[in-house]
């Protein structure tokens, strides 16, 4: 794999978040990392979330993973695993192609597997996907996001009523397909093939009301109360006044715009329910040494931290906060973003001593490893 053949400011200007389109030979050279063998292998582990959908003559159906054994697979089946991204280190490399999107709006990559005739049935998704086709090719189909009917063939398997296509196209090996929230698609399989669903996020107002909450609740400072020291005598005690009601909605806007939830939001918004494997201690001499001996920093796979200029000396990983020198935040930008640090990466630090102690707090706390 050597380019992602994209003019990348021209698809965010023209298509992303806005329709969808198809990428003819974006990654030219994209050969498979995983077979169906290998797919099914993972659909057996219990940390990944798998399933088999099928079409037989008697209708839809749907089985969640992890899979002792593949009895599911009849008819027309596709298997898919989401999450693959956190277990092999290739699918990790693929989603860095994307990184041209912030890593707080990726989610993860999901592989499927598909016989002749399969495909999960036409469908929305509430996220933003690139469909990247790998060996075989689909028939997609894909329609636009007005007057849908959904439907539900199977419990917990959400479809739409037929769509008129707008984009009705054959994927060979290579192209994406990029699918905007809320437009309709449905890909069928010609031969055997392999997606990946390079997946993103975006929080709704219920999440985000979500995480306020969860932020006001672990506040050391006793939140602010409503007070009305000028309330003046009232002839209609069932009224609500609108200055009352305006104070009100104030008090919560000052909670959304104190510093401390940006920050708690942005530890939030990093949380990816990864739980890191840790080994022995290390400390920053033996990191020193590891690097000076040749040795690199590896990220784990499908880890993606954040950072933000206001907390020039946070570090956001997985719903935990690693603070480092604030000299140090440029070049944190570009280390964490690598998949491995090597000796000189490290030394152009204006801060070394710090970023050494950063990074051995993130060897042991088991995000990077030797
Ligand atoms: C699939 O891989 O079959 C489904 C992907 C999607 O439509 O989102
Ligand atoms: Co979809």
């Amino acid at each position: 794999m050597t380019v992602l053949n994209l003019d990348i400011p021209a698809f965010l200007r023209d298509y992303w978040q806005k329709k969808p389109c198809v990428l003819r030979n974006a990654l030219p050279d994209f050969v498979d990392f995983i077979d169906e063998h290998e797919l099914a292998g993972l659909a057996m582990e219990p940390e990944l979330d798998s399933r088999v959908i099928s079409k037989q003559e008697q209708g839809w159906s749907i089985q969640q993973g992890p899979f002792e054994d593949f009895a599911a697979c009849q008819g027309q089946w596709t298997l898919l695993v989401q999450g693959v991204d956190r277990y092999l280190d290739e699918a990790s490399e693929l989603m860095d192609w994307f990184n041209f999107i912030p890593n707080w709006r990726v989610d993860d990559l999901m592989i499927s597997f598909a016989v002749p005739g399969a495909g999960v049935g036409p469908h929305v998704d509430q996220y933003d996907v690139f469909l990247l086709q790998g060996k075989g090719s689909r028939r997609w189909r894909v329609g636009a996001p007005e007057g849908l009917t959904t439907t539900q063939p199977a419990k917990g398997l959400c479809q739409v009523e037929t769509f008129t296509p707008l984009i009705d196209c054959e994927l060979q090996p290579g192209d994406i397909l990029y699918i905007p929230p809320g437009w309709p698609h449905d890909g069928v399989t010609l031969a055997d093939s392999l997606t990946y669903s390079i997946g993103f996020r975006a929080p709704d107002q219920p999440q985000l009301g979500n995480y306020l909450a969860e932020h006001l609740q672990t506040l050391s400072a006793a939140p602010e109360r409503y007070t009305d020291p000028a309330l003046t005598h009232s002839d209609s005690p069932a009224e609500v006044p609108d200055r009352q009601l305006q104070a009100l909605k104030s008090l919560l806007h000052r909670a959304i715009d104190a510093n401390s939830f940006s920050k708690s939001l942005l530890t939030m918004l990093s949380e990816q329910g990864i739980e890191p494997d840790t080994g022995e201690p290390a400390d920053s001499q033996l990191l020193q040494d590891c690097l000076a001996n040749d040795g690199r920093l590896v990220k784990l796979p499908g880890c993606r931290p954040l950072l933000n200029e206001t907390f020039p000396d946070c570090l956001f990983i997985n719903g935990e906060v690693v603070n480092f020198s604030a000299q140090n935040y440029p070049i944190m930008c570009k280390l964490v973003a690598q998949p491995d640090i090597d000796r000189s990466d490290m030394a152009a630090a204006p801060d070394e001593l710090d970023i050494f102690c950063t990074f051995t707090t993130l060897v042991n706390m088991g995000y990077w490893e030797f």
